[in-house]
């Protein structure tokens, strides 16, 4: 059992957990995912990394209640514990295993979208503890919704904060901020990191092509199993075929088929359509085996 040490609620529907599992809090790097199960009968909820303490042993999540397992989670106490909580799982972000003169060298721009901000902090923290001020905007519908503003602006260069409706810091979306700190602003970027819902993240990596920015994305939002099982997180990269809990979650974001991946997203949720694209994808429809019916 994984004791839960700590759960504060930061927005609506938000919460975050601080998460007794010392093997996986000695091991993990930025950019890798858990998977949590409530119970033996509870669904497998894939979550990126939040923060992780080595010495205190914890891992920290943040999940949004989106489905009956993640209503479930929120119900949780401190004091309670989940019965599967296992990682690090994933692989970890690029830069972790860069050359650190030559990261140093590099005008890095973080773009956090909701709740994608969770899995952006640990990342930005990292450049910090190595030396790195990097550029941090962080994009909320509203100004309730704007999460982890505290910990980011401890860790970050400089922090942009969004709302789509104005009522805190600029008004727009991320893009509107990228647009205006290159065009307007006289800021260069050599690379981005784009976290947050799907549609923000095919958009950031279309106006980032524009500005020869090269980008990466999570692609987080497409798991289920987290194994490379189930064949949910197919994407193709490119000409090539990988799955986001094998191969990323983190990807050249240039090379993502948004599009299709968000409509196998919305054909996955379907006992139908995940039928079709078995039969579409043959072999290649799962990450693991490939022939195992994993998915049944
Ligand atoms: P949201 O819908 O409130 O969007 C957050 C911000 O993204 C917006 O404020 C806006 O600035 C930007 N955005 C949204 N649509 C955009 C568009 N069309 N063009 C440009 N920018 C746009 O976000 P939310 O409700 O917090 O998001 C929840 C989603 O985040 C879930 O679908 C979840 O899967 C995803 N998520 C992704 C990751 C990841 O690793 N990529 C991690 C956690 C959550
Ligand atoms: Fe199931 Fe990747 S989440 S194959």
């Amino acid at each position: 059992m994984y004791k839960i040490s700590k759960v504060e609620i930061l927005a609506d529907k938000i919460y975050l957990m601080d998460v007794v599992a010392p093997r996986i809090a000695k091991h993990c790097e930025p950019g890798q995912f858990i998977i949590a199960k409530v119970d033996e009968y509870g669904e497998r909820v894939p979550l990126t990394i939040c923060d992780y303490n080595r010495e205190a042993g914890t891992i920290t999540i943040v999940f949004q209640t989106l489905g009956a397992s993640t209503i479930k989670m929120a119900t949780l106490k401190e004091g309670d514990a989940f019965s599967d909580f296992v990682g690090p799982l994933g692989c970890a972000s690029e830069f972790v295993t860069e050359d650190l003169e030559e990261l140093k060298k590099k005008k890095i721009l973080f773009v956090a979208g909701g709740v994608g901000t969770a899995p952006v902090y640990p990342q930005v923290k990292w450049m910090k503890d190595h030396g790195i001020d990097v550029d941090v905007v962080i994009g909320a519908k509203t100004k309730d919704m704007v999460i982890l503003e505290e910990e980011l602006k401890s860790v970050a260069g400089n922090l942009y904060i969004t709302t789509d409706d104005g009522s805190y810091g600029r008004t727009g979306m991320v893009t509107k901020v990228i647009e205006d700190l290159v065009k307007e602003e006289g800021k260069h970027y050599d690379t981005c990191v784009a976290i947050g819902p799907m549609i923000m993240m095919k958009f950031v990596c279309l106006l980032t092509k524009d500005l020869g920015i090269h980008t990466i994305v999570s692609m987080n939002p497409i798991m289920v199993d987290g194994t490379g099982m189930c064949g949910a997180c197919r994407l193709s990269i490119g000409n090539e075929i990988k799955f986001a809990c094998v191969d990323g979650p983190e990807f050249d974001g240039h090379l993502v088929n948004f599009d299709e991946a968000m409509k196998r997203q919305a054909m996955y949720k379907t006992v139908e359509g995940k039928k079709l694209l078995k039969q579409i994808e043959g072999d290649t429809h799962h990450g693991g085996c490939g022939v195992c019916g994993g998915d049944e």
